[in-house]
């Protein structure tokens, strides 16, 4: 495999991680609410969608984002096979996200040009995903496998690994996630919560998304 994370596309995962200090991760179960999800989250200054592949309707939503709402940049989460890195690049997907790592995952994003971003939760995983070329990652389930202190123990070993922590993060302690060096952005659901999206309250998550992109790296 290629030694960057850069895809023929052009878009890399760091530039995914770097856009701003978060990666909304975004569950959809109505296909109606995509395009103005995806346009209170940019109205926030968060550009970076990730819409998971959870639901029947996620790749509509991804179809829908990516043809009307060209400010925003859409990828796709919960990728876990090469079928799914195959819909999601047909459906219009520029990232993806995964929560593990397989090398047929890593494969099929770069043979369908997509920025990936493997998801590790231990150092032997960040080994396999280093072989692969991939140095910008995932940690996920963050809270749950350590948290912080996870994060400034593998400094040391994989000191030219960054990673977005994701899972158990909140607008409470991103922060504490965000000062650390090896961290370039984090993931989580809290910007899009499911009773503001089903009362369409878009106003509330462009407010999340602004209190967010507020935090600095
Ligand atoms: C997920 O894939 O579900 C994400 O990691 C979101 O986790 P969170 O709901 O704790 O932010």
């Amino acid at each position: 495999m290629s030694s960057t994370t850069s895809t023929s596309a052009g878009l890399t995962a760091l530039q995914v991680m770097q856009d701003a200090p978060v990666i909304p991760v975004i569950v959809l179960n109505d296909v109606a609410h995509a395009v103005p999800m995806a346009r209170a989250l940019v109205a926030g200054g968060v550009r970076m969608l990730e819409v998971t592949l959870r639901t029947p309707q996620a790749l509509a939503c991804i179809e829908a984002i990516a043809r009307e709402v060209p400010e925003a940049v859409v990828g796709a989460g919960t990728v876990r096979s090469r079928a799914d890195a195959q819909s999601a690049a047909r459906a219009g997907a520029r990232f993806a996200v995964s929560p593990g790592y397989t090398s047929a995952v890593g494969q099929a994003c770069r043979d369908v040009g997509l920025a990936l971003l493997p998801g590790v939760a231990t150092g032997s995983e960040i080994m396999m995903a280093q072989e692969d070329g991939f140095t910008e990652l995932k940690f996920f389930p963050a809270m749950q496998a350590g948290g912080p202190g996870m994060l400034k123990a593998w400094s040391g070993p994989f000191f030219d690994v960054r990673f977005c922590p994701t899972g158990g993060v909140s607008l409470q302690n991103a922060a504490e996630f965000l000062a650390l060096p090896n961290v370039v952005c984090v993931g989580g659901s809290w910007l899009v919560p499911a009773d503001a999206m089903a009362a369409g309250d878009w106003a509330r998550i462009t407010q999340l998304a602004a209190d967010t992109a507020a935090l600095r790296k």
